[in-house]
C-alpha cells in the first residue's frame, strides 16, 4: 500500500506522532512518504490520489491547524475544485482513506479543544471522496508554557506524548492498515 504522512510541527510532539505512524506503516512493510507541509504545496508535488492512505495530522492552534498547515489545505482543496473535484454527495472512492490526527494540550476545554480541527481537517479529504477511518486527538506537553502544562483542564501533561502513548499510536496504524486489507 501507498501511504503518505502530511503533517506540521513546531515543537515536536505532532512529529513525534508523525514517526511513530510512519514507523508502524514501514514495520508492515508499506512505502511511506513523509512530509513536513510548510505551506502551500507550491509545486504540486503531492497527489494525494497517488496514496491509498493518507494520515494528516498538526497541532491545535485555537482548535484548527496552524497557519502552515491550514494554508497546505486549503491550498489543495483549491486546486482540487478547479479539477472539478468536489462533486455533490461527495460520493466515496474505493480504496482512498484518510486518518487525521492532532496533538493539543486542552488547557481550557480539554479535547474540545482538539476535535474541532480533525473535523474541519477531515472534509478536505471527505469532500474529494476520501473515506475517513479514524480521528484522532494525542495529548502533548505545552512547550513554553508550564502554566498550561501543569495547571490546565488535563492535569500534568510535561513529556507528553509518552513513549506509551505513541506506542498506543502505532496499534492503531496497525489496526487500520489490518481493516484496510479486509
Ligand atoms: C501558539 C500556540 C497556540 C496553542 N493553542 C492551543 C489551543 O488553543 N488549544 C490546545 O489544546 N492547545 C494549544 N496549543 C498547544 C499545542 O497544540 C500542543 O502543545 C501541541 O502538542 C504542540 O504540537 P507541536 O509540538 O507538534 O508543535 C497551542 C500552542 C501554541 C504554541
Amino acid at each position: 500500500m501507498r501511504i503518505a504522512v502530511l503533517y506540521w510541527s513546531k515543537s515536536g510532539n505532532t512529529e513525534k506522532v508523525a514517526n511513530a505512524i510512519k514507523e508502524a506503516s514501514e514495520e508492515k512493510e508499506h512505502d511511506v512518504f513523509f512530509k513536513k507541509c510548510e505551506g502551500p504545496d507550491e509545486n504540486n508535488d503531492i497527489d494525494y490520489f497517488d496514496y491509498d492512505l493518507i494520515f494528516a495530522g498538526s497541532p491545535t492552534y485555537q482548535w484548527l491547524s496552524p497557519k502552515p498547515f491550514y494554508d497546505f489545505l486549503h491550498d489543495k482543496f483549491n486546486k482540487h475544485k478547479k479539477e472539478g473535484l468536489i462533486k455533490l454527495k461527495s460520493p466515496i472512492i474505493e480504496g482512498k482513506n484518510a486518518v487525521m490526527f492532532c496533538t493539543y494540550s486542552g488547557p481550557h476545554t480539554g479535547i474540545n479543544e482538539a476535535i474541532p480541527l480533525t473535523k474541519y481537517n477531515g472534509q478536505f479529504f471527505e469532500h474529494i471522496g476520501f473515506n475517513i477511518l479514524g480521528e484522532w486527538h494525542i495529548v502533548g506537553e505545552f512547550h513554553g508554557s508550564e502554566e498550561n502544562s501543569t495547571q490546565g483542564k488535563l492535569g500534568d501533561i510535561r513529556g507528553l506524548p509518552s513513549r506509551e502513548d505513541l506506542d498506543k499510536v502505532k496499534s492503531s496504524v496497525f489496526e487500520i492498515l489490518e481493516q484496510i486489507k479486509k
